[in-house]
C-alpha cells in the first residue's frame, strides 16, 4: 500500500488559537501541516506568511510544514520560508519567471521542492524539471479559498501525473488540494495521489481524530 499522508490545511483552523489547533490536529493523527500563503495578487485572498511559520516552529511544532505559496513574485518568499523552517515549499509555475531557478533555490535551502498546478494549468511545466521536484501538487479547486467543491477532472490529471512520476523512477509525492474529504479520498487515492490536503473536512468537524481515522479507513479499503 502507498505511504499515504494526511495534510490538514490550517486555512480552516481557528487563527486565534493557531498553535493549539496545529498541536491538536497533529495529535489527532495528521502527518503534515499544510500552510496556505495567499497574497491578494496571485490569488484573491490574503492569509499568513513566514512570520507565522516561524512562530509555529518556535511554539514547538516539529512536524513537516508544507508551505503552499500562492504568491507572485515567488522567489523572495522562498528565502523567507526557508529561514522560517518550512519543510516543503511549493509554488505555481506560471507565477515564477524562472521555474528551474526557483526550484533550485528551494533545494539549496535544504527544503523539498514542488510545483502546483491549478485545474486549468497544463502539465508541460514539468517537462524539463522532473529531476528537481520532490512533490507535485494538483489543485482540485481554483486556489484562493477553503470549502470549495472538488473538480472531478482532477482525477484524470492525477492519473497522468502518476504515470509520469512512475516513469521517472523518482520518489516524488503526489499531493491533491481542494474539496478532499472522507467521501472522495478513496477515489482520489485510486487515481494516484498519496498526499491529501484537507481543510474544511477536518477543521469544520468537532473530532479531528475521528475524521482523520475515517479518512485512513477509506484509504485502507
Ligand atoms: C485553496 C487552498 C487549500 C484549501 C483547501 O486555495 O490551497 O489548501 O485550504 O481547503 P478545503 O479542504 O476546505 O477545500
Ligand atoms: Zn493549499
Amino acid at each position: 500500500m502507498a505511504d499515504f499522508k494526511i495534510a490538514p490545511s490550517i486555512l480552516s483552523a481557528d487563527f486565534a488559537r493557531l498553535g493549539e489547533e496545529v498541536e491538536n490536529v497533529l495529535a489527532a493523527g495528521a502527518d503534515i501541516v499544510h500552510f496556505d500563503v495567499m497574497d491578494n495578487h496571485y490569488v484573491p485572498n490574503l492569509t499568513i506568511g513566514p512570520m507565522v511559520c516561524k512562530a509555529l516552529r518556535k511554539h514547538g511544532i516539529t512536524a513537516p510544514i508544507d508551505a503552499h505559496l500562492m504568491v507572485k513574485p515567488v522567489d523572495r518568499m522562498i528565502g523567507e520560508f526557508i529561514d522560517a523552517g518550512a519543510s516543503y515549499i511549493t509554488f505555481h509555475p506560471e507565477a515564477s519567471e524562472h521555474i528551474d531557478r526557483s526550484l533550485q533555490m528551494i533545494r539549496d535551502g535544504g527544503c523539498q521542492s514542488g510545483l502546483v498546478f491549478n485545474p486549468g494549468t497544463p502539465l508541460h511545466y514539468l517537462d524539463h524539471v522532473m529531476d528537481k521536484v520532490d512533490m507535485i501538487l494538483l489543485m482540485s479547486v481554483n486556489p484562493g479559498f477553503g470549502g470549495q467543491k472538488f473538480i472531478p477532472s482532477t482525477l484524470d490529471k492525477l492519473r497522468l501525473v502518476r504515470e509520469r512520476i512512475d516513469a521517472s523512477g523518482r520518489d516524488i509525492r503526489l499531493e491533491v488540494d481542494g474539496g478532499v474529504g472522507i467521501a472522495n479520498i478513496a477515489e482520489i487515492a485510486a487515481a494516484g495521489a498519496d498526499t491529501f490536503v484537507a481543510g474544511s473536512a477536518i477543521f469544520n468537524t468537532d473530532d479531528y481524530a475521528a475524521t482523520i481515522a475515517a479518512m485512513r479507513a477509506e484509504l485502507a479499503k
